[in-house]
């Protein structure tokens, strides 16, 4: 059975001490959480030491928001998946449009990342998504379908059970512009199609498949309510512990 997953994406924002505090909050507020659902944060890599410390024996799951194509040695400024899985994280994020876009995140790289996150126990919140570009070309299936493949053609029926997929629409990101339910949906329920022919029907139903982009309090319900869409991963809506406990109130 797939889980329900509200995971919240901090990406470059929080000082340690205003981190430290916001995980707080989300582990207080946590206990209004039905248990069927999961919550995560995922904070920069120098808040997860100390914020694992916080959200230890409560619900919330951690998790970083990247980590290295590498195991470890001379990569100047990286951080391995043994590092993450060290501090007390139990997931990374990996392929996030804005690494992709910013960083020079390939699919090649994100094979060998993932390898190490699942090799080092971490559970992998893998993103795809289309630009505006892509999607006004008619092209986001197909972006999507490649994006999936390329990395989880390299994966096994095993792995899948420590992959979680994220849906993340460019377009929709940061801009307030969410798409609507039934365009998320679509996407859904197209990658789960594509994980059934890869990995078959169980897998994919297994699979839990998060959108975001602009997801609030006041969307989040209607997005929920699809078959396909299990969660959501917050970005901006994340960093207010209400907002972020409200959405994960919305299935
Ligand atoms: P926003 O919720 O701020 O649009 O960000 C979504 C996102 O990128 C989460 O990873």
């Amino acid at each position: 059975m797939r889980k329900k997953i509200v995971a919240g994406n901090w990406k470059m924002n929080t000082t340690v001490p205003e981190g430290v505090q916001l995980a707080k909050e989300v582990v207080a507020k946590a206990v209004e959480v039905p248990s069927d659902v999961k919550l995560i944060i995922a904070t920069p890599a120098t808040h997860l030491v100390p914020v694992a410390e916080v959200v230890k024996g409560s619900v919330v799951g951690l998790s970083a928001e990247n980590c290295a194509d590498k195991e470890k040695g001379a990569y100047t400024g990286e951080i391995s998946a043994a590092m993450v899985a060290s501090t007390g994280a139990q997931y990374t994020i990996l392929g996030h449009s804005e690494r992709r876009q910013y960083y020079g995140e390939t699919d090649e790289k994100l094979v060998e990342k993932t390898k190490l996150a699942l090799a080092n126990g971490l559970g992998v919140i893998l993103c795809v998504g289309e630009t505006l570009e892509e999607r006004e070309a008619g092209k986001h299936f197909d972006v999507v379908g490649a994006q999936t493949l390329n990395v989880l053609n390299h994966f096994s029926a095993e792995d899948m059970k420590n992959i979680i997929i994220a849906y993340e629409p460019v377009w929709a990101i940061g801009t307030g512009k969410t798409a609507t339910a039934d365009q998320a949906e679509e996407i859904h329920a197209f990658i789960r199609k594509t994980l059934a022919d890869k990995f078959g029907a169980q897998v994919a139903d297994d699979t839990t498949i998060l959108y975001g982009g602009s997801c609030k309090p006041s969307n989040a319900n209607e997005l929920f309510a699809k078959s396909d869409i299990d969660g959501g991963l917050i970005g901006g809506a994340a960093l207010k512990a209400e907002d972020f406990i409200q959405i994960a109130l919305s299935f």
